[in-house]
C-alpha cells in the first residue's frame, strides 16, 4: 500500500497553478488578476470583471462593447427547456433547480461542441455566462406560478435580471415608464463582482475536477452548483438570514455566541469564519459599507442589519472568535442587500450562482488551455481489513 500526505480538506495542498485570482489571507487581500478587489467594485461593472476574469485584461471600449453584445446574443433559452422547468414542483428549492437545468444544457449543447477548439470553448463559456441568470430568474418564476420573462438585448446584465424576475405583475423595480431602479442594479454589480471568484474553493475545485476528465463543461459546472449549494460554502447567505431570523432580538445575542461556542451543539454562526481570511474577509467590509447605502437610499431601514451589526460587534469581543480568528465573511452581509433587494431568501445562493459562473468558466477556460492536463485523482489512506478470504 502506497504512502501519501494525508491533508483532509486540503488545507495545505495546492491543487493546480493559476493566473486568475490572488488572496493573502493574513493581510486581507483579493485580487482579481492583480486588481484590488475594493478599486474594481468601486469602478467596474460585473460584466467588464467577468471579461478581466476570463480574458486577463479588461477590455477597451470595442472589446467590452463586444462581449456584452454577444452575452445578449447566448441569453436566449432553447425553448424546450420550459417544458424541464415546468417539470419541477413550485416548491422545489431553486438550487437543485439550477443543478438539473443547468446540468440539462449539456444536452442541448454537445453534438457541435469541440474540446480543442479555444473558440467553442469561449462560446460554452459566454453561454453560461449568459444563460444563468436567465435561468435563475425562470426557476424563481415557476415557483411563485408567473409567467416567464424574456432576456432583452437593451438593457444591461444586471437590468434584465431585475426585469426576469420583476417585470409583470409585481413590478417591484420597474415604474409606470419602465425604469429599473439604478440603486439595485448598482447594488448587484457590486455583490456579483465580490463573489465572482474566489481562487481554488469547494464549488471551483469541483468543476476543475470535474472538468479534468474531459466531461462536457455544462455538466461541469452544475457540479459546481451542487457544490456551491451547501451552507459551509454558498448556502451560508441564506443560512445568515434564517439564524439571524431564529435569534429575533439583540437580547438573545448572547445564548447563540455561546451555542457557537459549545462544542457538544453542531450549530455556527452562519456568516462568521473562513479557511483562508485569517484577519478580515475584504469583502465584507466593502458589503457592510454598501448595506447603509442599499438600506437608506431604498429606505427599507432592516431590523435585521442591525442585529447583524449587534452580533459582529458582540462576537469580535468573545475570546473564542478572537482566538480562533473568526471574522464575518462575505456571506454575513450579502443576503441583508438580496433581502432589501426583494430577492427571496431561498434565491440567496442561487444570486451566488449567477455571480461565481464568471469564476468558474474563468478556471475552465485556464485549465483547459494548459497542455499535458492530467485528470484529478488523489489518492487515500486505506483503513479497511487487511487481505481474508471468503
Ligand atoms: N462558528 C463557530 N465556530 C467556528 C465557526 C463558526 N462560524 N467557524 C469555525 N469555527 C471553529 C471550528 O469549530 C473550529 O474549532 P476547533 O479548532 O475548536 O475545532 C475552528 O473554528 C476552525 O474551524 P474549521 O471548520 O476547522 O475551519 P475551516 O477552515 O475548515 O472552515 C468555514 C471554514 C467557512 C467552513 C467555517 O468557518 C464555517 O463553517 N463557517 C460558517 C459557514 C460560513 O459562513 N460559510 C461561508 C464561507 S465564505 C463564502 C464561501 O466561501 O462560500
Amino acid at each position: 500500500m502506497g504512502l501519501f500526505t494525508y491533508d483532509p480538506g486540503f488545507m495545505s495542498t495546492a491543487s493546480c497553478k493559476s493566473a486568475i485570482t490572488y488572496i493573502d489571507g493574513e493581510k486581507g487581500v483579493l485580487l482579481y488578476r492583480g486588481y484590488p478587489i475594493d478599486q474594481l467594485a468601486e469602478k467596474c461593472t460585473f460584466l467588464e470583471v467577468a471579461y478581466l476574469l476570463m480574458n486577463g485584461e479588461l477590455g477597451d471600449k470595442h472589446e467590452q462593447a463586444q462581449f456584452e453584445h454577444e452575452i445578449g446574443q447566448h441569453a436566449m433559452l432553447h425553448e424546450a427547456m420550459r417544458g424541464f422547468i415546468d417539470g419541477f414542483h413550485y416548491d422545489a428549492h431553486p438550487m437543485a433547480m439550477m443543478v438539473g437545468i443547468v446540468g440539462s444544457l449539456s444536452a442541448f449543447y454537445h453534438s457541435e461542441l469541440n474540446m480543442d477548439d479555444p473558440e467553442h470553448r469561449r462560446i460554452s463559456a459566454m453561454r453560461m455566462l449568459a444563460k444563468m441568470p436567465v435561468i435563475a430568474a425562470a426557476c424563481y418564476r415557476h415557483s411563485i406560478g408567473y409567467p416567464y420573462v424574456y432576456p432583452r438585448s437593451d438593457l444591461s446584465y444586471c437590468e434584465n435580471f431585475l426585469n426576469m424576475m420583476f417585470s409583470l405583475p409585481s413590478q417591484k423595480y420597474i415604474d409606470k415608464d419602465n425604469y429599473i431602479d439604478p440603486v439595485a442594479v448598482k447594488a448587484l454589480n457590486l455583490l456579483f463582482i465580490l463573489h465572482a471568484d474566489h481562487e481554488q474553493n469547494a464549488s471551483t475545485s469541483t468543476v476543475r475536477l470535474a472538468s479534468s476528465t474531459g466531461a462536457n463543461p455544462y455538466a461541469c459546472i452544475a457540479a459546481g452548483i451542487a457544490a456551491l449549494w451547501g451552507p459551509a460554502h454558498g448556502g451560508a447567505n441564506e443560512a445568515v438570514l434564517s439564524m439571524l431570523g431564529e435569534i429575533g432580538t439583540v437580547d438573545r445575542i448572547p445564548e447563540y455566541i455561546e451555542k457557537a461556542k459549545d462544542k457538544n451543539d453542531p450549530f455556527r454562526l452562519m456568516g462568521f469564519g473562513h479557511r483562508v481570511y485569517k484577519n478580515f474577509d475584504p469583502r465584507a467590509t466593502i458589503i457592510r459599507k454598501a448595506c447603509y447605502e442599499v438600506l437608506e437610499r431604498t429606505s427599507a431601514k432592516d431590523p435585521m442589519f442591525d442585529l447583524a451589526l449587534a452580533l459582529e460587534e458582540y462576537a469580535l469581543k468573545d475570546e473564542y472568535f478572537i482566538e480562533k480568528k473568526l471574522y464575518p465573511n462575505v456571506d454575513f452581509y450579502s443576503g441583508i442587500i438580496y433581502k432589501a433587494l426583494n430577492i427571496p431568501v431561498d434565491m440567496f445562493t442561487v444570486m451566488f450562482t449567477i455571480a461565481r459562473t464568471a469564476g468558474w468558466v474563468s478556471h475552465w477556460l485556464e485549465m483547459m488551455a494548459e497542455p499535458g492536463q492530467r485528470i484529478g485523482r488523489p489518492r487515500q489512506i486505506y483503513t479497511g481489513k487487511d487481505v481474508r478470504n471468503v
